[in-house]
């Protein structure tokens, strides 16, 4: 008995997720163009700055998005278009004209706070991708640039 209603939810759940696969496919979005809005033609951006952010965060960061196999099958499909899209709203380096002066300042400082208390990148996305882990000395390069970045701007203002 207890072996036949099992049977029947396994089979309510694999007829599920296949039905599952037919509605809502989220828009999987990715480009290699660079426009004049990308973060590399309005700020100094080192090679060593731009490989890190390129690694770590572009993921969800950019619209140069590798989307991975599974973002294909509902619903970790979902959950994965959801960061990216979260993630490309709060701060697009592709299109990072597109924030305020104020904003632009405002991110750049907390992008050097989140990966110095390992909030970014995501942790869940460690998970699968291990290679975008940041090393201190990652951590490093960033803040610093950040922190040069920041002074610019700030003189800019005086
Ligand atoms: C798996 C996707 C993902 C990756 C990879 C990722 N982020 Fe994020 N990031 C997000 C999402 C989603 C948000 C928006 C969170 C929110 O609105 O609460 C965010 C928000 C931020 C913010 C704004 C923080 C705030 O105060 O809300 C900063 C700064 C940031 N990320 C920096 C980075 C940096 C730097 C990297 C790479 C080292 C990175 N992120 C990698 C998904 C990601």
């Amino acid at each position: 008995m207890i072996k036949k209603i099992l049977k029947i939810i396994l089979l309510v759940l694999i007829v599920g997720l296949i039905a599952v696969q037919f509605f809502n496919r989220p828009d999987k979005s990715t480009t290699t163009e660079v426009t004049p809005a990308h973060i590399t033609k309005v700020m100094t951006v080192p090679a060593n700055v731009e490989s890190i952010l390129k690694r770590s965060c572009f993921d969800c960061h950019s619209n140069h998005t590798t989307w991975p196999w599974y973002s294909s099958l509902a619903p970790v499909s979902w959950l994965v278009a959801d960061d990216v899209e979260h993630g490309r709203k709060k701060m697009n380096f592709s299109e990072w004209t597109k924030l305020s002066e104020a904003k632009r300042e405002a991110r750049l400082n907390e992008i050097c706070e989140e990966i110095k208390a390992d909030e970014m990148p995501m942790p869940n996305y460690l998970l699968l991708h291990s290679e975008a882990k940041l090393s201190q000395a990652d951590k490093d390069i960033l803040c610093n640039w950040v922190e040069t970045e920041l002074k610019k701007l700030e003189d800019k203002a005086e």
